[in-house]
């Protein structure tokens, strides 16, 4: 398995992405899981399980490629019974077609330079009529926000960060076969967008 940098800050994420996002994730997580129960859920991505465990569909499966990651979400949800972790690759997706009725995919999508299989590979393993449902920081308009954003991008991310505008993620999202796409911006530095696997 190819490692990423994340296995490095895995014990320190949970405490940076509270700094980061100012407060702000715990805050938005109810919005972000109140839309997704259904019998089974994949976190895609789904890191030390800021979202994981809190997903109401009757069982949740949370896919990530790093071993650190996944060993703090794993100790937060050592009591959960419908929650299952594995370490995948997001590129490569160890599901058949139509398994899942929702897929989340939070604080992740600015990670990868090409999200567009991703997205597909998404779509392949949702049921039809499943969502996907993406909250993640985007392109602000506010000019403090720009210059904050500058910041992450150059200092926290080294460069690797690759956000979108809502027009671009509800182009993104039906090539990749989503319709229905709503966005809601979130504290004017971050969205959160939900769209339907068409068919
Ligand atoms: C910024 S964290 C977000 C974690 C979590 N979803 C959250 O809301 O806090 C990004 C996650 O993507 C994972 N990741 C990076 N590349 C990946 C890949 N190719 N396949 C699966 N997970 C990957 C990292 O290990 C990390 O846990």
């Amino acid at each position: 398995m190819k490692k990423t940098r994340f296995e490095a800050i895995a014990k320190y994420y949970d405490f940076f992405t509270k700094v980061l996002m100012m407060g702000t994730y715990g805050r938005v997580r109810e919005r972000i899981v109140s839309s997704g129960d259904g019998e089974l859920a994949l976190d895609l991505c789904c890191g030390t399980g800021y979202v994981t465990g809190h997903i109401k569909a009757k069982r949740v499966v949370g896919l990530d490629l790093t071993r650190g990651m996944l060993m703090i979400n794993r100790s937060k949800n050592r009591d959960n019974p419908s929650v299952k972790l594995i370490q995948g690759d997001a590129y490569n997706l160890p599901f058949k077609e139509d398994t899942f009725d929702a897929v989340y995919f939070t604080l992740a999508s600015h990670e990868f330079r090409n999200i567009a299989p991703i997205l597909r590979d998404a779509n392949r393993v949702l049921k039809k009529g499943g969502k996907i449902i993406i909250y993640d920081i985007f392109k602000p308009g506010n000019p403090l926000l720009k210059a904050y954003m500058v910041f992450v991008r150059h200092v926290v991310e080294f460069g690797k960060c690759w956000i979108y505008d809502i027009g671009e993620w509800r182009d993104l999202l039906k090539r990749a076969g989503f319709d229905e796409v709503k966005a809601d911006v979130v504290y004017k530095a971050s969205v959160l967008l939900q769209g339907r696997k068409a068919g």
